[in-house]
């Protein structure tokens, strides 16, 4: 495998993972991955920008194997999916210095056991000249972790941005093809890695926003040609205000919940509230997490098991506190045989979301008419809330 042109002197570098199926042991990746990197020469150094994933590691060893020297080597982000290969890379080229964003100097050392005598920090701003190609690094904490930076080269006005603007894509073409497909990838990766950070998500886009940007080169998957698209949708996604949508994580054991499920999802229908209901035994929990970047209200729908509620759904409840998306209204609705405490184990495990919480619906046993009526209430009060908040 070559290195692959993108532009004059900049290379790709990287590796494509069609086969990968699941990342970080949480959110299924339907098109696989990749773990991007890239080599760019001035007319005196060169500097390889990430490395990859250490599985992929034979990728860019093959792909460097006619590089004969390297200057330098970048590490926008410490975390093994773009470092793994660091170690390798300076052994390989024991001439080249590893820059890094000062937080990020000790993490390389403690995830990689690298020596600190290796690494040489650059400060926010800093600028590094290879002969007519000049590195800019810009500091963009918490996308994804606090130190990562993004590196910007300065003549041809390229961002690479490590894992901000990335998706969870493999594809033999280094460019996206057609934005709305893109989109969707990104949402996916933007809400289980980015969602939580919202505030300095904002805080970054500000940071770039008079910044003259003709390619943005992320980590993972194809570099975007349009970055306008992409930046506007993170806009939208990290804005504070929700669209007029309901997202329902909910389980059934003998049907009694799934009534209840269904009767809300009528409702807000019926009252114009976009409804996305998620079975929890079969969800695509990145579907879930996609949903949830937007949504004003969450309410969760379960059955009792023994005391508390049933774990898929109390799983969907931790997923979306650790996410922390921007919804600002809940409501619990489920059912019990004798007993149970469903509902506070529920509240309880919600203390990120910062939510206003609508009245609860549990039943015992099948819903009655008035278990009914109470959901039609629920409707009606999320309807209300929503258009209260301008949402429709
Ligand atoms: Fe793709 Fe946060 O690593």
């Amino acid at each position: 495998m070559k290195p692959r042109e993108i532009i004059p002197d900049v290379h790709y570098v990287g590796a494509q993972d069609f086969d990968r199926r699941l990342f970080d042991a949480l959110i299924p990746l339907p098109d696989g991955t990749s773990y991007n990197a890239y080599l760019v020469r001035g007319r005196d150094m060169t500097a390889l920008i990430d490395a990859v994933e250490p599985a992929m590691l034979h990728v860019l060893q093959d792909r460097l194997k006619d590089v004969p020297r390297i200057d330098y080597v970048v590490s926008n982000h410490t975390e093994q999916d773009h470092s793994g290969g660091l170690p390798w890379v300076l052994e390989r080229y024991p001439e080249a210095r590893l820059l890094s964003s000062e937080p990020a100097k000790p993490m390389l050392v403690d995830h990689l056991g690298l020596d600190p005598a290796q690494i040489r920090t650059v400060a926010d701003g800093e600028r590094l000249d290879l002969g007519g190609k000049t590195l800019r690094f810009i500091y963009t904490p918490w996308v994804h972790w606090p130190e990562t930076m993004s590196t910007y080269l300065e003549e041809d006005k390229v961002l690479f941005s490590c894992d901000w603007f990335g998706s969870h894509m493999a594809q033999t073409d280094l460019f996206v093809d057609g934005v709305d497909c893109i989109l969707g990838e990104a949402k996916r990766y933007y809400a289980e890695i980015m969602m939580p950070f919202r505030k300095i998500v904002q805080k970054n886009l500000d940071k770039i926003k008079d910044l003259e940007v003709r390619l943005i080169a992320p980590s993972h998957g194809p570099i975007h040609r349009d970055p306008s698209s992409i930046i506007q949708a993170y806009r939208d996604w990290a804005d504070d205000k929700p669209h007029n949508t309901v997202v329902i994580p909910w389980v059934t054991m003998h049907g009694s919940t799934a009534l209840l499920v269904e009767r809300l999802v009528n409702g807000l229908a019926e009252r114009g509230v976009t409804a996305h209901p998620f079975n929890m035994a079969t969800a695509d929990i990145g579907k879930l997490a996609m949903t949830l970047v937007d949504a004003a209200t969450i309410v969760v729908a379960a059955p009792t098991v023994h005391v508390g509620p049933h774990p898929m759904a109390l799983g969907a409840v931790v997923l979306a506190n650790a996410l922390r998306p921007k919804v600002r209204f809940a409501a619990i609705m489920g059912s019990f045989g004798w007993a149970g405490k469903m509902a506070d184990v529920i509240k309880a495990a919600m203390p990120n979301l910062k939510v206003e919480l609508l009245p609860t619906v549990i039943c015992k046993g099948l819903p009655r008419p008035a278990d009914l009526a109470a959901v039609d209430a629920l409707a009606e009060a999320i309807a209300a809330k929503h258009r209260e908040a301008g949402l429709f």
